[in-house]
């Protein structure tokens, strides 16, 4: 089937070059004309495992290509709108500019039958406005509402294989047609029994953000037992070791630590408060708030951890963070829980290096005052603290021995609660982490 793919970000790039690899034609367009140039010649314009390999397989196999012309979508059946709502400056709401310019700059180009697939997350009721545009210039086109839920850093392997797929069709419309294209472009997630909701416009919408706001609320939760640890000397890896053999609760998502951050999950719980205030359901979603707050304390608590360790004071101390991009396996740095926190210790007067395996540019793009250093133990040269804001495996694979000749002070603050307490204090080091005896 040809496809077109609008916006080649890290929902679109990933979703492009997967729909070539599952047979399909694909054509990514971009406004950004320096990602569509890496993209073009096969190169990945952001780091994220097994991604390059695929632009590579199939540019080669001549099903996709990338421009910024919009024309190009011009005979695809199925469009996917992929692209970024940001959070508005100063506001919780998400910003939905380049989702109605999306729209607006595919209209000319949709025909009669083609289907227009949304899978930005957006705020409930979006699906139905851009729906009503779209009749008033192409009535025999269809929206439907797929929301894309795709970690960064797995991001190929959950987007050809997929937990489940949601289709949001129009209230009062079948929509059958649209399902069976739709059903055509995921043939072979579907073959391999991935589950499949069909549903109405606003189901599909919510469906995101609520199970983005369900993630959130577990990792705010095991933090907020991390801060009733540190209260009472309990462990709370422990603790979500125990709770998590309950399969009704689980394991997964119970990491305490520095918390959540990234492009998805603060802005989207945010969004998500701020709809629900303009629906006069705000109290729904008050406990949201919560789940923010007590993930913002962790970034506190770890400086004051760093402190703690440094007997009372970072002024004038060099501190060596291990970690800046929001998560390992990803360059992204926004709302980085890393780099806030470096930069909280910069402000507070230590001398702050940080490092990371694959987000120094885009950290030094947004945090330019902060010092960068290539690696671990570049960075931990003469520290008299260091901090784990990331959990990369190079930094769970020091060794605790070695990294100690390179420090002034062996001292280290696990705000990802991965390293072994035991190994690192037989080896000389004051251990502290977040809700860890
Ligand atoms: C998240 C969701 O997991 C995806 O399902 C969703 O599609 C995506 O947002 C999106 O809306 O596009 P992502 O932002 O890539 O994916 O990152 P996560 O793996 O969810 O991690 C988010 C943050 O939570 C990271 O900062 C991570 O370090 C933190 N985290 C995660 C914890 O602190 N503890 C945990 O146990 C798990």
């Amino acid at each position: 089937m040809r496809i077109s793919v609008i916006g080649c970000g890290y929902l679109g790039a990933v979703h492009a070059a997967c729909m070539a690899q599952l047979g399909h034609e694909v054509v990514g367009v971009d406004v950004d004309a320096s990602k569509v140039a890496l993209l073009a010649e096969g190169k990945a314009p952001f780091f994220e495992p097994g991604l390059p390999e695929l632009l590579t397989e199939a540019m080669g196999s001549g099903r996709l290509e990338f421009g910024t012309d919009m024309s190009a979508v011009a005979g695809a059946q199925v469009h996917f709108i992929c692209v970024g709502t940001p959070q508005k400056r100063g506001e919780n709401a998400a910003d939905l500019r380049f989702v109605d310019a999306a729209l607006e700059a595919l209209l000319p180009y949709v025909a009669p039958g083609d289907v227009v697939v949304g899978k930005s997350t957006v705020p409930v009721g979006t699906a139905e406005k851009l729906a009503e545009r779209l009749a008033e210039v192409q009535p025999e086109a269809t929206l439907v509402w797929n929301p894309e839920f795709l970690r960064e850093g797995f991001a190929v392997q959950d987007t050809l294989h997929p937990d489940r797929l949601v289709y949001g069709i129009q209230a009062g419309t079948e929509g059958a047609r649209a399902v069976r294209l739709l059903d055509e472009v995921y043939a072979t997630p579907l073959s391999e029994g991935t589950p499949q909701v069909v549903t109405d416009y606003a189901t599909a919408q919510l469906v995101k953000v609520a199970a983005n706001s369900f993630l959130a609320t577990k990792i705010s939760f095991i933090n907020a037992m991390a801060e009733l640890c540190e209260a009472t000397g309990a462990d709370v890896t422990q603790l979500a070791d125990a709770i998590g053999h309950d399969a009704r609760i689980g394991r997964r998502f119970l990491n305490a630590g520095l918390g959540f951050g990234g492009g998805c999950l603060p802005k989207d719980i945010r969004a998500f408060m701020a709809r629900a205030g303009e629906l006069g359901v705000d109290q729904a979603l008050s406990f949201l708030r919560e789940v923010d707050s007590i993930n913002m304390r962790r970034r506190v608590r770890m400086v004051d951890l760093a402190r703690e360790v440094c007997d009372g004071s970072i002024v004038g101390r060099k501190v060596a963070v291990l970690g800046a991009a929001f998560k390992p396996n990803s360059d992204d740095v926004r709302d980085s829980p890393a780099l806030s926190v470096a930069a909280q210790m910069g402000l507070q007067g230590a001398r702050v290096v940080v490092t990371d395996p694959e987000a120094i540019a885009n950290a030094e793009a947004k945090w330019p005052d902060l010092t960068y250093a290539p690696t671990a133990e570049q960075a931990a040269a003469g520290a008299d603290v260091v901090v784990l804001a990331t959990e990369w495996d190079q930094y769970r694979d020091l060794d605790p021995v070695a990294f100690g000749e390179v420090v002034a002070a062996r001292r280290i603050v696990d705000g990802r609660n991965v390293l072994d307490p035991g190994k690192w204090r037989a080896a000389g080091w004051t251990y502290r982490a977040l809700g860890r005896p």
